[in-house]
């Protein structure tokens, strides 16, 4: 068995055990401490922290999310992290409500329900859960989907909420080639099973804030933001949100009228369809496209956030979606004097794409 170590957390003053072949953030999980965290891939730079005292080490890790400065300074990535001495590591983004009451990660075994394209790339993927019969998750978090018959797995966002607690909706976007995604196409059937395990990710609504949402998305990003709209009106939520989401073109776009539904039951709501290639398009498989009265904006969802957003630094903001919308949105919300704890973002970072040092 392998030498484990004790790990010191500050400020806030919890211990756990870690073992030399577990990943750090891993053992705080085991002992249901959620630290926060992102990609659990070493991509998005959300786990990092500071080591105050002890020897640690990483794998595999971008150098985007923690640079050779930044690692000989004694930053460090806890979802690449090994310990290998007793350390004391000092956290730099953590939620006190999260910390000891997340909710705990669950093995659940469950049956495709239904596959059903959405648009010419993102396909509805819908699962009910079989053992246990009930998948708990918040708002906005991920699972981890294991591909069929093999030990790897692709993280992807829950689109549903609690109101359906055994049937959960993802929202795929199909890469060519990709090990899960090209699945959908011939890979896999309806009754087929498959492994989840979750919930991670802490891009939830916290309970309690009153600031206006602000929900920014690109791609497959529709459906963590879909799981907090369908919440925010499922507990009649009286905050204002305003969800831009960017697509390539109308063809692109899908719930739309969902959307437009969800919005009519909260007290202040607009949507903003952002569209970087207004070529007139076939309408999407699921009928959907630019439902009439919708007039869209031009141009990268970010630059219409920027036209439009006048005081984002009084909002929370919600970003998801591919890593170059993220990427450039974060800049974006800087330069505007975002304070990063009013930010939620989920890059949607592939694990074959990770650039190392
Ligand atoms: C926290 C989190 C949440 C996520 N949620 C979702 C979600 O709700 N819906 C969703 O569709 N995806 C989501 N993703 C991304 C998802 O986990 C997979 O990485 C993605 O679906 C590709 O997996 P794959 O097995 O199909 O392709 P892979 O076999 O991993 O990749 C095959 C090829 O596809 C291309 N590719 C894959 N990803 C990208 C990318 N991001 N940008 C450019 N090219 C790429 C590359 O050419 C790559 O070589 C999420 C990722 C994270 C970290
Ligand atoms: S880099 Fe660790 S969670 Fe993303």
């Amino acid at each position: 068995m392998a030498d484990t170590h004790k790990i010191y957390f500050e400020p806030v003053d919890i211990e756990m055990e870690v073992g030399e072949d577990e990943k750090i953030l891993d053992a705080a999980f085991r002992q249901g401490i959620h630290l926060m965290h992102g990609c659990r891939e070493g991509q998005c730079s959300a786990c990092k922290s500071y080591i105050l005292e002890g020897e640690i080490q990483m794998e595999r890790y971008s150098t985007f999310a923690c640079n050779d400065a930044e690692v000989d300074e004694g930053y460090v990535l806890l979802c690449r992290a090994h310990a290998f001495s007793d350390c004391t590591i000092e956290l730099l983004n953590f939620d006190e409500d999260e910390l000891l009451g997340g909710v705990p990660i669950q093995d659940v075994r469950t049956r495709v329900t239904a596959i059903e394209p959405m648009t010419r790339d993102i396909v509805s993927l819908r699962l009910t859960a079989i053992e246990p019969a009930t998948y708990e998750f918040k708002p906005g978090q991920y699972s981890d989907i294991f591909i069929p018959g093999t030990d790897e797995h692709r993280s992807f966002s829950m689109a549903t909420t609690q109101s359906t607690p055994g049937e959960v909706e993802f929202l795929i976007k199909k890469y060519p080639g990709g090990r899960f995604s090209a699945l959908l196409d011939d890979g896999l059937a309806v009754g087929d099973e498959l492994h989840v395990n979750g919930p991670y990710g802490s891009f939830t609504i916290k309970e309690g804030h009153a600031l206006p949402v602000v929900c920014i998305g690109g791609g497959a990003g529709m459906a963590p933001i879909l799981s907090l709209l369908r919440h925010l009106n499922e507990t009649e939520s009286t905050r204002p949100v305003r969800f831009y989401y960017g697509a390539r073109t109308a063809a692109d776009l899908f719930y739309v009228d969902e959307i437009l539904a969800l919005g009519e039951g909260l007290r202040d709501f607009e949507f903003v369809a952002c569209l970087s290639e207004p070529l007139p398009e076939a309408p999407s498989p699921d009928g959907g496209g630019m439902p009439s009265g919708l007039r869209p904006e031009l141009g990268n969802v970010t630059d219409v956030v920027a036209r439009r957003e006048e005081a984002l630094a009084r909002c929370e903001v919600y970003l998801c979606g591919p890593p170059p919308m993220v990427d450039a949105a974060l800049l974006f919300l800087e330069q505007q004097g975002v304070p990063n704890d009013q930010v939620f973002h989920d890059s949607f970072t592939s694990p074959v794409t990770v650039v190392t040092t």
